[in-house]
């Protein structure tokens, strides 16, 4: 049967795979996807239909293999041998040292070499291949004993279900199973709209969705797998930098920041290196791992009954502290949402100063029994406002107030309405809606006007000087100055960045105006759709059609485009000598597809957008061609009383441009080396 399978669909086959992988480690380690999830739910899905096909063509690691078995009565025990063992922890760069100085007295050695690595956050998986194919994966446990959740670490799509290259006859690997911050707050979205308990941190949340019986739950989770030790191997590499190579060679995540040190200073250069990039990382790190680099010298320096005295963990300073509760606050939002802010006592995280905590919404401060002077551990990820993770109830001495969500907006004292779970100022008028909008207009993915901060606008607001965004282009310097604070070199500074502003690209000119549901992406999009004038005349329907706008951005744009008073600020801005710029690239050729071709539909118009085309989902004025297969359906009639050019997928083929068509079919932009 094997020599009736045409060996372009192997092909297809092999490119579909390799496809998803790309999409994989963009998604999931560079945060920059590739592809929207439609699109890349659609290559999944042809890769189903192919495989179904031609089952004798599924290989044991193509990424349909990983979508979840049956649910599972229990865990079993798997016995880990050698023990998982723990490292020990230390906090400051004095105790490196001491490690270090330890170290060369045990070996008698002047200057050790170290492996540097981060310590991320998550839980420990030990994961078993034998000829190549993955057989166990188990959880930690005591360290002697753990959990067998093989089922669960499959959908896990860092991990290789078959190892790439030269596969040894066993091999077991350690590594964290983590959860990006971004997936983070996407489950503790979901569970907030569920009326669930929001984890508390990433590393529980990982550990709640890799401890589900139903593996299909684990699947949706969006887990990610960081290789850093071998702990079973025919023949044992020298050194661990070449245990990581050879990891990423299998086909492992392996982390970028790991680096080699020799010597007391360096390591703690390195160290430092890992520290600074700890918010810009996708994912959670809680310190960095300090490995003998050497596995003879390991062997020599061996365990002590609970961890290796070879590695240490340098831990980060928590991110996760206890304060008090003084107050609460009703913030007044650009569109009106009144958010409560905890007021809290003063507290020091990684050296900064903490004195505001965001609650997202006065539901969420019900079902966290939140009350005004509680005690309550918060948590800093990244650089973002502190989230408060839970009331520490034994601490409460009776003197603790419930919290009543205002009725009156606190600064225009209007009466305030329910919007879904949203309390909502829609007073027009409301003095901070306008000051909100006017800080966000100027702000870096707005008009981007450099020198004009926040207090700035509010005391231009309050004197009178302004009151809306297009009052900004009248300014001069002699005005500026009357403000309180404001200097001949700042006023003019300003006063030339506003009109540096005048001329704005169109997207940025969509993002500043505030329009609902309309961020700096669906700015992009739009641009590169639409002129002003096009938009503020589109329909809803011809809005939903572009790919990526949905039923509610439709609505919130043309909302935004109807409404008098958005109608008249527009207006004035123009007036005012705002010239919102399109860019020329963005303006080009418009093309749908109809009936069957000899690829898929999301190939197709990957292959055209490569090519400088953009793609719309049904016909209308605008479209320069319609490309149409086999069976073409209505589309066809419709085109030709359009009097749009109709090409055949010969033709089609014809236009794309070579080189970027081969480019793409290998697939393999952005995978690790
Ligand atoms: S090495 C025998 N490397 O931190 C040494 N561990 O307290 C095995 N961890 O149990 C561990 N990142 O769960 C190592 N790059 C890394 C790590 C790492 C995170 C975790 C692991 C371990 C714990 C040590």
């Amino acid at each position: 049967m094997k020599n009736s399978v045409p060996t372009d669909i192997s092909e297809k086959l092999k490119r579909l795979r390799s496809r998803i992988k790309s999409a994989d480690y963009a998604y999931y380690v560079k945060d920059s996807p590739i592809m929207s999830d439609a699109e890349y739910d659609e290559l999944m899905q042809q890769l189903i239909n192919l495989e179904t096909l031609y089952p004798n063509l599924i290989i044991a690691d193509s990424p349909t293999q990983r979508v979840g078995g049956e649910p599972k009565e229990g865990f079993a025990k798997v016995a880990h041998n050698p023990p998982l063992y723990s490292l020990s922890d230390i906090f400051d760069d004095n105790e490196i040292a001491k490690f270090d100085n330890r170290l060369k007295k045990l070996t008698g050695m002047n200057d050790i070499t170290y492996s540097v690595e981060p310590k991320f956050d998550g839980l420990t998986a030990a994961v078993r291949y034998e000829k190549g194919v993955l057989v166990q994966a188990s959880t930690r446990g005591d360290g002697f004993v753990g959990e067998d959740i093989t089922v669960n670490v499959r959908t896990i799509r860092s991990v290789p279900l078959l190892l790439e290259g030269d596969a040894p006859d066993l091999l077991e690997v350690q590594g964290e199973i983590i959860l990006s911050k971004k997936s983070f707050i996407k489950i503790n979205r979901e569970r907030r709209m569920e009326g669930l308990e929001p984890f508390a941190n990433p590393r529980n949340a990982a550990a709640g969705s890799i401890r589900q019986l139903d593996p299909k739950i684990t699947a949706k989770r969006r887990l990610l797998f960081f290789a850093y030790s071998i702990r079973a191997i025919d023949q044992m590499p020298e050194s661990q930098n070449e245990i990581l190579l050879l990891l990423r060679k299998f086909g492992f995540y392996v982390s970028d920041l790991n680096s080699i040190a020799l010597g007391i200073e360096d390591l703690i250069e390195k160290k430092n290196l890992i520290f600074k990039a700890r918010y810009s990382l996708e994912y959670e790190i809680d310190g960095v791992v300090i490995k003998v680099n050497d596995l003879k010298l390991q062997n020599l320096l061996g365990y002590t009954a609970k961890n290796p005295r070879w590695a240490v963990a340098f831990k980060f300073p928590a991110i996760e502290k206890s304060t008090k509760i003084l107050n609460i606050e009703a913030s007044v939002g650009r569109t009106g949402i009144i958010t409560p802010v905890a007021i809290l006592k003063e507290v020091n995280m990684g050296g900064v100063i903490i004195r505001r905590a965001s609650l997202h919404t006065w539901r969420e401060v019900k079902n966290k029994d939140i009350k005004i002077g509680d005690w309550v551990f918060i948590r800093r990820a990244g650089d973002v406002i502190p989230e408060i993770t839970k009331v520490i109830t034994e601490r409460r001495d009776g003197s603790q107030k419930d919290i009543v969500p205002p009725e009156y907006c606190p600064v225009c004292h209007d009466k305030l309405i329910e919007d879904q779970a949203y309390l909502k100022c829609i007073n027009q008028d409301c003095p901070k809606k306008i000051s909100e909008s006017i800080i966000h207009y100027v702000s870096r993915g707005g008009a981007n006007i450099d020198g004009l901060g926040d207090e700035i606008i509010i005391k231009l607001l309050n004197s009178g000087i302004i009151t809306d965004e297009a009052d900004l282009y009248e300014l001069d310097v002699e005005r500026l100055k009357k403000l309180p604070g404001i200097k001949e070199k700042l006023a003019t500074n300003i006063v030339n960045n506003i009109q540096k502003s005048r001329r704005i690209p169109l997207d940025k000119f969509l993002y500043a105006i505030g329009i609902d549901s309309v961020g700096t992406q669906t700015a992009k999009i739009l641009e590169s759709e639409f002129s002003l004038e096009e938009l503020s005349a589109a329909s809803k329907e011809e809005l939903e059609r572009i790919d990526q706008i949905g039923e509610k951005t439709a609505d919130d744009i043309y909302r935004f485009f109807h409404n008098e008073r958005t109608k008249k600020k527009i207006e004035r801005l123009l007036a005012a000598g705002v010239e919102p710029v399109r860019s020329v690239k963005k303006q080009k050729k418009l093309c749908v597809f109809t009936g069957t071709l000899s690829l898929s539909r999301s190939e197709a118009a990957e292959l055209a957008e490569k090519n400088g085309w953009r793609i719309a989902k049904s016909l209308s004025s605008k479209v320069d061609f319609l490309v149409a297969g086999k069976n073409p359906g209505s589309k066809l009639a419709k085109a030709k009383k359009l009097g749009i050019s109709i090409i055949d997928e010969a033709e089609f083929f014809r236009l794309l441009d070579e080189k970027q068509s081969q480019d793409l079919q290998t697939g393999l932009v952005g995978l690790p080396v």
